[in-house]
C-alpha cells in the first residue's frame, strides 16, 4: 500500500475520485462518468499533480470509449477535449494521445476493453516508477538532514507514493532525512492543505511556511535542499513547475543550496526545446482575492495568476526520474 489513493478505476465503467479541493477537512470520494465530469475535474483541481493528469487522462479516454462510442472521430475528439483541459502538465496531452494511439491500433470493438486495460496498467506503472524514482533521489539528498519543498508532489499527485515526496518518504525510511520545510503554495494552498496532511499521515516531521518566508528559510541554513516536482521538462532542462518554483530557484542559488527536480520520464518533453515553449496556464483573478468561500480583495480586483513558473536548467543540480539521475547539461534521451 502506497499511501492515499487518489483515483480509483471502478468495474471498467466508472472513475472514483478523492476530491483534493475539500482536503483536509473532508475526504469525499466522487464518481465520474463521462468525459464532461473528468474535464470538470481536472479544471477545478479536484484531481492534479502532473502524473495524475496523466492518470486521468488515460482513464477519461477509456471512459470515453464507453460513453461516447470507440468510433475514431469520437476518440479523437476525446483526446482534443480532456488533452487541453490543463495545458502545462504535459503528463495530460501525452496520455490521452498514447491511448488514443493504441487504441486506433485496435477494432473498434475491442477498443473499450483496451483502453481500460491499457489505464489500469498506467496507474501499476506509476506505483513503480516513483518507488524507483524516490530510490535514486534518496541517493542524490542523502547529505540533506531537511529539506524545502513546494506544492503538492506526493501520493495524491500521482497515485503512486509521489516525485518529490517521494523522495522525501524514501530519505526518511532510511533515516538519512529527519524534517520536511513545506511552502504553503498561494493561491490554491497545495503545500499547506495536502502536503502537511500526507507528511502528518506518514509521520515525517514537518513545518509549514507561508511562500514568502522561503527566502528567509533558505538564508537561514535550515536546509540542505530544495526538491520540487514538475509539470513539464524541455529538452534542455528548463522546467515548468507550480508558481513560485523559480523564485525559489534563485535565491537557492544565491545561497549555494541546491535545487533538484524529481519526475518521471514522461514529464519530459524533447519536443520543446526550451521553457519558451512551454504553455503556461493562467488561472482566474478570484483565486487570488479569496479563498473558499472567504474573500479578502476587494470584487473586481485583478490578479496575475499564472499557475506555473518555468526555472531555468542553469539553476537545476539534477532532475531525478525513475531509472536516471540527470545532471547539467541535460541531455535526455532522444535529444
Ligand atoms: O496546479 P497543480 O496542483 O496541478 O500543480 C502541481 C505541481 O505543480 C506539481 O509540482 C507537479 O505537477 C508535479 S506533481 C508530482
Amino acid at each position: 500500500m502506497e499511501g492515499v489513493v487518489p483515483i480509483r478505476l471502478v468495474a471498467g465503467r466508472e472513475i472514483d475520485i478523492l476530491d483534493q479541493t475539500l482536503l483536509p477537512g473532508e475526504e469525499r470520494q466522487i464518481t465520474l462518468r463521462d468525459v464532461d465530469g473528468v474535464v470538470e475535474a481536472i479544471q477545478r483541481l479536484r484531481v492534479r499533480g502532473a502524473p495524475l493528469l496523466g492518470v486521468m487522462g488515460a482513464a477519461g479516454m477509456a471512459l470515453a470509449a464507453y460513453t461516447l462510442g470507440a468510433a475514431e472521430k469520437r476518440l479523437r475528439v476525446a483526446a482534443t477535449t480532456i488533452g487541453r483541459a490543463r495545458p502545462t502538465a504535459v503528463d495530460l496531452s501525452r496520455a490521452c494521445d498514447d491511448a488514443l494511439g493504441l487504441a486506433l491500433k485496435e477494432q473498434e470493438v475491442a477498443r473499450p476493453k483496451a483502453l481500460w486495460r491499457h489505464a489500469e496498467n498506467y496507474v501499476a506503472r506509476r506505483i513503480l516508477e516513483d518507488r524507483a524514482m524516490g530510490a535514486l533521489g534518496a541517493d542524490v539528498i542523502a547529505d540533506a538532514s531537511a529539506v524545502l519543498t513546494h506544492c503538492n508532489t506526493g501520493a495524491l499527485a500521482t497515485g503512486g507514493i509521489g516525485t518529490a515526496l517521494g523522495v522525501i518518504r524514501a530519505a526518511w525510511e532510511r533515516g538519512t532525512l529527519t524534517h520536511c520545510y513545506a511552502t504553503e503554495t498561494r493561491p490554491l494552498l497545495q503545500g499547506a492543505r495536502l502536503t502537511m496532511w500526507e507528511l502528518a499521515a506518514l509521520g515525517i516531521p514537518a513545518t509549514l511556511l507561508p511562500d514568502t518566508a522561503s527566502a528567509a528559510l533558505i538564508a537561514s541554513g535550515r536546509v540542505g535542499a530544495v526538491i520540487t516536482g514538475a509539470d513539464r521538462i524541455a529538452a534542455n532542462g528548463d522546467t515548468a513547475n507550480k508558481v513560485g518554483t523559480y523564485g525559489l530557484a534563485v535565491v537557492a542559488a544565491r545561497h549555494g543550496v541546491p535545487l533538484y527536480i524529481a519526475a518521471p520520464t514522461s514529464t519530459i518533453d524533447i519536443g520543446c526545446a526550451s521553457g519558451s515553449g512551454i504553455p503556461i496556464e493562467y488561472r482566474a483573478a478570484g483565486e487570488v482575492g479569496g479563498f473558499g468561500g472567504a474573500r479578502w480583495a476587494p470584487a473586481g480586483t485583478d490578479a496575475f495568476n499564472p499557475a506555473f513558473d518555468v526555472t531555468p536548467a542553469e539553476l537545476i543540480a539534477a532532475i531525478i526520474t525513475e531509472d536516471k539521475v540527470y545532471r547539467p547539461p541535460f541531455e535526455f534521451a532522444g535529444n
